[in-house]
């Protein structure tokens, strides 16, 4: 048990990576809370793998601060995964603002001020503590379709290199990781945009990208596991600022 009596805190974990992430944290021991804008959804997924639930919006300050109320109340944080995101996509001349505004608010402002209400509480409790973003291989380079999320995944690269750096002093790590494709609802989405713009049956682009992992197929949301629990241990504490890849070969820095 790695993660033993350690308190976590991860966004968007209703359903996807998050969810898969909670429950390998409780098998390591840890207490977790899943924080999510779908309460609703949360609060399923709690009851079913037996942890707490709160709503979080990540775009609202006012519900940061009840969702570190919360952790206050529980005995503190000292782990947070900045793990709620969306995805969007759209050639150059169909962005909207709206879309824009949306996705910056939720997957950068989301990110940013949710690891700094948890860094407050961090600091605080002056026990140190982890902070995960979850970067992509989308925050590596730009894709043609994906200007809009590509740049809100290099924004998580930057902050977490910035957080890093400016929080490691008070024995916070700051790190990323950057998953390639991985297969969920969330990829169903990005499937659908994909039929949508490249004319392809549903399915089609799944199939194409699992093809193209070096690794062979699609990732899991349990394929990165070992890392989200690696970097919330002891063992991680010289570790600062970094983006680690975890996607079966796809991206090289
Ligand atoms: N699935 C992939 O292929 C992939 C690849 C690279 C990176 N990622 C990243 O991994 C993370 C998890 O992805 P996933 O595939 O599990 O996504 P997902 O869409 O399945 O889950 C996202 C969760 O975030 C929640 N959410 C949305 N807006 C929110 C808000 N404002 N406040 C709080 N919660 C909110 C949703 O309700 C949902 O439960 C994301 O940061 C995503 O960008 C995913």
């Amino acid at each position: 048990m790695r993660l033993q009596g350690k308190r976590a805190l991860i966004t968007g974990a209703a359903r996807g990576i998050g969810r898969v992430f909670a429950e390998s944290y409780l098998r390591e021991g840890a207490h977790v809370t899943i924080g999510d804008i779908n309460l609703e959804g949360a609060q399923k997924t709690a009851a079913e793998i037996g942890c707490a639930a709160v709503h979080l919006d990540v775009t609202s300050q006012a519900s940061i601060d009840a969702a570190m109320a919360s952790m206050r109340a529980g005995g503190g944080i000292d782990i947070l995964i900045n793990n709620a995101a969306i995805f969007t996509a759209a050639p150059i001349d169909e962005i909207t603002r709206n879309d824009y505004d949306r996705v910056f608010a939720i997957n950068v402002a989301g990110t940013l001020f949710t690891l700094q209400a948890a860094a407050k509480e961090m600091i605080a409790q002056g026990r140190g503590g982890k902070i995960i973003n979850m970067a992509s291989q989308a925050g590596r380079r730009g894709e043609s379709l994906v200007a809009v999320y590509c740049a809100s995944k290099a924004a998580v690269i930057s902050l977490t290199q910035s957080a890093g750096l400016n929080l490691i002093a008070h024995g916070i790590n700051v790190n990323a990781i950057a998953p390639g494709v991985v297969d969920g609802e969330h990829w169903d989405g990005v499937d659908a945009f994909f039929a949508k713009y490249e004319q392809k049956p549903l399915g089609q682009k799944k199939k194409e990208v699992g093809a193209s992992v070096p690794f062979g197929r699609m990732g899991t949301a349990a394929d990165l596991t070992g890392m989200a629990i690696f970097l919330a241990t002891p063992e991680a504490d010289y570790i600062v600022a970094q983006t680690y890849n975890v996607d079966g070969g796809n991206w090289m820095s």
